[in-house]
């Protein structure tokens, strides 16, 4: 069979399969009643918004759009709900993403603290943390006179011909020659540097000749000017300087309240202190590869030079369904692994579906699922060691359905909770969304709220 044969015929198996799914129209709601039961808790319906879009209208939060952060009201809400019972709380993030839960901490005044284990997301979440007193006058005066004459090459490793037009890729060059050529002798010359790469770093996928929806793709009929990225260069670093006349006239006294956030691996990080409330939202089970989503930003700003590299970073995340099979069978043959009855069950239902429908889009799905928990469980128990007693943790996440299996993944990142001596607070339903595989049936995001007694 030819190879495009190959890929018509599975694609018409997985229709034919989402056409016969026994999940069609069906509910998380439905399926959890059991695991809830279980567990002993009831499920709140809180309707609320918890993802970033708002976020672009709102100060330091509006400097690089980030897709999978979450709310920045969602964030101060919980500060609001726990400021009188924590005075001056500590504020951890074990996944810090672009810095959402850090920023709108150190916008109220209180000390925080953060992980990320991809280093162009840890840059950006930095930068928006440590340049508040960066003057904004002084900002836009070294964006106006950086040199247009030293051109520096885009990465060699990507298809950067066919990402953007030659017209645009020249500019870009121009504005990475510019800013590369400005010296750092001191932390104001850092911190401006540091401004001008954080603002390129976030005008590159919208000059370029693709989207991310929420996966990075080619966009189709997108018409790209030449001038658009010193366009959108001068739009942003004049947002930035807005902002940061906003954060020195309203938070002063704010700018210099710590808030760190580490390059590291939140499964072994070892963290130096204790925190009142751990506030984040951790990769959703089969979701989004956080690594190659940002491979266009992460090769530009020199944090990747090769596909090795890429690969390298995103076997060592919480497991996303893109990770490589090697990953995945060391996983099998290892043998200290975390797992429940659930987990064995989940995985045993969907070994067995994916035999009835002859294949699957990964064989070894159901260890992929087991390691998203198993990793989960490395994550929590290493945060809960430095939670305060009476601290709080709470997660934002989504569950799934993994060929024709409910994984119930809030209740069961609630279990590992338990197993791991917290108890359940609550959990609410905070928004319902679509199943990206049966579109008719309908999922949940959760708040899940853990206490350490
Ligand atoms: C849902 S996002 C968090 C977004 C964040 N709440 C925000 O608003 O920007 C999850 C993040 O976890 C990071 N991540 C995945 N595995 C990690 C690990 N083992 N250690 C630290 N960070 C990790 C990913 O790079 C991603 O940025």
């Amino acid at each position: 069979m030819e190879k495009s044969d190959k890929i018509q015929n599975t694609l018409d198996i997985r229709k034919i399969n989402i056409m016969k799914s026994p999940k069609k129209g069906g509910s998380s709601e439905a399926d959890s009643v059991m695991y809830l039961k279980e567990l002993g808790v009831e499920l709140i319906d809180n309707l609320q918004p918890i993802q970033f879009t708002p976020n672009i209208n709102e100060h330091i939060h509006r400097w690089a759009p980030y897709v999978q952060g979450f709310s920045a009201s969602f964030v101060q809400s919980v500060i609001d709900r726990y400021k009188e019972e924590y005075q001056d709380p500590i504020i951890f993030d074990p996944f810090a993403g672009c810095g959402t839960v850090l920023v709108q901490v150190k916008l109220n005044g209180y000390e925080s603290c953060g992980v990320e284990l991809n280093p162009l997301l840890q840059f950006i979440a930095d930068t928006k943390l440590d340049s508040w007193d960066v003057s904004p006058n002084h900002l836009i005066k070294v964006y106006n006179n950086m040199p247009r004459n030293k051109r520096s090459p885009a990465p060699t490793f990507l298809k950067t011909e066919r990402h953007f037009n030659k017209g645009v890729l020249e500019n870009l060059e121009i504005i990475k020659g510019g800013i590369e050529s400005l010296e750092t002798l001191n932390e104001k010359q850092m911190k401006v540097k540091n401004l001008l790469k954080l603002a390129f770093s976030s005008i590159l996928i919208e000059v370029s000749n693709l989207k991310r929806s929420p996966c990075l793709g080619y966009a189709k009929n997108k018409k790209v000017e030449d001038t658009a990225p010193f366009v959108l260069m001068t739009q942003k670093v004049h947002q930035i300087a807005d902002d940061l006349r906003v954060i020195q006239a309203q938070y002063r006294d704010f700018i210099k309240t710590k808030a760190e956030v580490f390059l590291a691996n939140s499964k072994t990080y070892s963290y130096n202190g204790k925190f009142n409330l751990v506030i984040t939202s951790p990769p959703y089970m089969n979701g989004l590869d956080y690594v190659i989503n940002y491979k266009i930003e992460m090769a530009w700003l020199g944090f990747v030079n090769s596909y090795e590299e890429l690969k390298k970073l995103k076997d060592d995340m919480v497991v996303c369904d893109n990770v490589s099979k090697k990953l995945i069978r060391d996983f099998y043959n290892s043998k200290s692994t975390y797992t429940n009855d659930w987990i064995e069950e989940i995985k045993y239902k969907i070994s067995e579906n994916i035999k009835k429908r002859g294949g699957y889009r990964r064989l070894d799905m159901p260890y992929i699922v087991h390691k998203y928990f198993d990793d989960m469980y490395k994550v929590m128990k290493n945060v809960i060691s430095s939670l305060s007693s009476g601290g709080r943790f709470i997660l934002v996440v989504g569950d799934s359905l993994i060929a024709d299996v409910y994984v119930p993944t809030d209740l069961l990142i609630a279990k590992i909770g338990l197993d791991l001596g917290l108890k359940i607070e609550k959990i609410e339903k905070a928004r319902e969304r679509r199943s990206g595989q049966v579109r008719s049936y309908r999922l949940r995001e959760s708040v899940i709220t853990l206490v350490k007694e």
